[in-house]
């Protein structure tokens, strides 16, 4: 049995997911596959075995279905030999938010966000109490940009950094490590669901190259890894921004601006 904790990865059928499960499992972790197809994560889980001599245990389910993510939940709540939750699995949708069917709108919520939550809220108490482990969420550079035209996807994406940056905060000091991940366009089947021909695209990285990054950032314990975005300062300075509005926001006064002209 291995010292290393073992390694939960949703979407791990294919895409981002499966090149996690692979790095992973060759780091010496065991690894538990989720995700809906579950030939795909037997094919992937055979051949990892058969490479790395991981445990390997798969659990097939459909994330958006609350019945079937919780006994994914479950499994994170009890099975103590899980230290890191790559929450991975995600979609997304084609056309504009007029175009969108609330139906899919209402399934991509439900993946992106209230399962990537749900799952983190499941494993992070026990995380806690360990006092160590990892959840890496996997974002989108989309949530910082509305002008993508992907509103509800980006939005999620949104979500999911600030989930990230707060969860950071809140368990750095019971020694719980929390990553967001924010690939930019990389070449998987996901620009098929949408309905986008992935080569029609330009600066589309490759999903080795992307994972490999991501987990250099993970090894640096990053809060945030931006993999594609090359200058670092550009970040810095965002951020930076961002938290020299904090102290003004506490005003029992509007801001001059809003105040009613007679
Ligand atoms: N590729 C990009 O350009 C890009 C850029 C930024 C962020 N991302 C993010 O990276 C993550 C992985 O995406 P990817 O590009 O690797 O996409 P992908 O190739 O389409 O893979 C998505 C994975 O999620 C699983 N999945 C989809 N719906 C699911 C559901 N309802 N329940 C359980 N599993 C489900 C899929 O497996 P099954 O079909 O077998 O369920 C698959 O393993 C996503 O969160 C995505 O938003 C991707």
């Amino acid at each position: 049995m291995t010292s290393k904790p073992s390694v939960l990865v949703t979407g791990a059928s294919t895409g981002i997911g499966a090149a996690y499960a692979e790095r992973f499992a060759r780091r010496g972790h065991d690894l538990v596959l989720v995700a809906r197809n579950t030939a795909r994560l037997e094919a992937l889980a055979d051949r990892l075995r058969a490479d790395t001599g991981a445990t390997i245990d798969i659990l097939s389910a459909d994330l958006a279905d609350t019945t079937q993510r919780v006994a994914i939940e479950a499994r994170l709540r009890d099975d103590a030999r899980i230290g890191i939750l790559i929450n991975n699995a995600g979609t997304s949708l084609g056309g504009t938010f007029i175009e969108q069917a609330i139906d899919d709108i209402d399934r991509l919520v439900a993946l992106n966000t209230t399962a990537l939550v749900h799952l983190a809220h499941a494993i992070a108490p026990r995380l806690a109490q360990a006092g160590e482990g990892a959840i890496v969420n996997i974002g989108s550079a989309v949530g910082l940009v509305p002008e993508f035209g992907m509103p509800v996807y980006g939005a999620t994406k949104a979500f999911v950094l600030h989930l990230s940056q707060a969860l950071s905060l809140q368990l750095a000091s019971q020694g719980v490590y929390v990553q967001a991940v924010l690939p930019a366009a990389t070449r998987t089947e996901i620009w098929g669901h949408a309905g986008v021909d992935v080569d029609t695209l330009s600066g589309v990285m490759e999903v080795d190259d992307l994972v490999d990054a991501a987990l250099v950032g993970f090894d640096r314990r990053e809060p945030v890894t931006i993999p594609p975005l090359h200058d670092v300062g550009q970040w810095e300075a965002f951020e930076a921004a961002r938290q020299a509005m904090i102290p003004g926001f506490a005003q029992s006064r509007p801001a001059d601006r809003y105040l009613a002209t007679a």
